[in-house]
């Protein structure tokens, strides 16, 4: 068990975006997890005494079927990120949400269900923080914080009113549309942060409109630097990643034929060795009076780092055309 804290707290040497790298986290963190929804589970047993009936035990069974989903859920969301604000996911929230709460129900008093949901969500935010980029996440989280620690106020304030002046009276309901409002909050702000994060961070140095036109010229200067003693056939790209840099490369040919490098196989391979790993658009331009969209294999690489919504601008002298990797290879493989 030290062994999984001890990852989990050397946290900063771990790029938790990187899914491949990072194989061995995860698997540590899923052992973790497993090991904690073991002594959940044993403890939840262990009141079955305590259900009383058919009814109660068919809710159980829900309850129960509820936490081990969510359990699947929460590591979604570690590895791929909160990325979208949609009514079914507000619907599956707030309905695991309830039957959490009919689980734990029977012993606890609400007010305590609700602190431990509040520190769940907190702790869900944590982890979002620090999944990817957490210096950048850290400035921008100001607002949420302070969130968190409204809702804390609030629920103690409420706790106070409730238990002291009328106790028992419309307890449940008022608890359960605190939850309902926590939920969607949590999401819309968590959201926010993400997108914000992206429009952000995508292009920093130079201005968006200009960015393509430099693009554009950069891939143009370099198709330059091909060597193309085979086929004359000179290709230059130019990639921006998601850190704003950018990227070139030419083909290269060689005299077996076979070894030839394309233009944008040579600009990702600089990417990846300069440490960047995710490619936002990218400029092919040749000379041809046809316009050209990279060949099969390229397109098999762009797709495995750029994803479907890659930008793929292809140029010659007179004009672009723009598609996204979505449209270039349409169910793409992707392990
Ligand atoms: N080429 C590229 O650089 N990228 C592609 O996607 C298609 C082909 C190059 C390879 C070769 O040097 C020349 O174009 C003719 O095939
Ligand atoms: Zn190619």
């Amino acid at each position: 068990m030290f062994k999984y804290f001890k990852k989990i707290i050397n946290w900063r040497e771990i790029d938790l975006g990187d899914e491949k790298k990072n194989e061995e986290f995860y698997k540590s963190l899923r052992e973790l997890i497993t090991i904690l929804f073991a002594v959940v589970l044993g403890v939840g047993l262990s009141q079955l005494k305590e259900y009383k009936g058919t009814y109660d035990l068919v809710i159980l069974i829900i309850a129960y079927t509820a936490v081990i989903l969510s359990w699947w859920g929460w590591h979604y969301g570690i590895i791929k990120g909160p990325r979208e604000t949609n009514a079914l996911n507000y619907l599956i929230d707030f309905f695991l949400l309830v039957l959490y709460w009919l689980l734990i129900n029977k012993r606890a008093p609400l007010f305590l269900v609700l602190l431990m949901y509040c520190i769940m969500f907190l702790l869900y935010y944590l982890w979002e923080l620090i999944r990817k980029d957490p210096l950048h996440l850290l400035k921008k989280a100001r607002k949420l914080n302070l969130y968190f620690l409204l809702i804390f106020i609030v629920m103690f304030i409420s706790y106070l009113f409730w238990e002291v002046r009328e106790p028992g009276v419309g307890k449940n309901w008022c608890y359960i549309v605190a939850l309902f409002v926590i939920i969607i909050t949590y999401r819309i702000s968590i959201c926010r942060l993400y997108s914000a994060k992206k429009s952000d961070t995508s292009f920093p140095s130079i201005p968006k409109e200009d960015m393509e036109k430099t693009l554009i010229e950069k891939a143009k200067a370099v198709a330059m630097n091909a060597r193309v003693h085979l086929s004359g056939f000179r290709v230059g790209a130019a990639i921006l990643s998601d850190t704003g840099k950018i990227y070139v490369g030419c083909n290269v040919e060689f005299d077996n034929y076979s070894n030839t490098i394309h233009a944008e196989e040579n600009a990702l391979s600089s990417m990846i060795a300069d440490g960047d790993k995710c490619p936002v658009s990218i400029v092919v331009f040749t000379f041809d009076d046809k316009l050209w969209f990279p060949c099969g294999m390229c397109r098999q690489s762009l797709f495995e780092l750029g994803g479907k919504d890659l930008k793929v601008i292809t140029c010659n002298e007179k004009g672009c055309e723009i598609k996204t990797m979505g449209e270039l290879l349409p169910g793409g493989f992707h392990l």
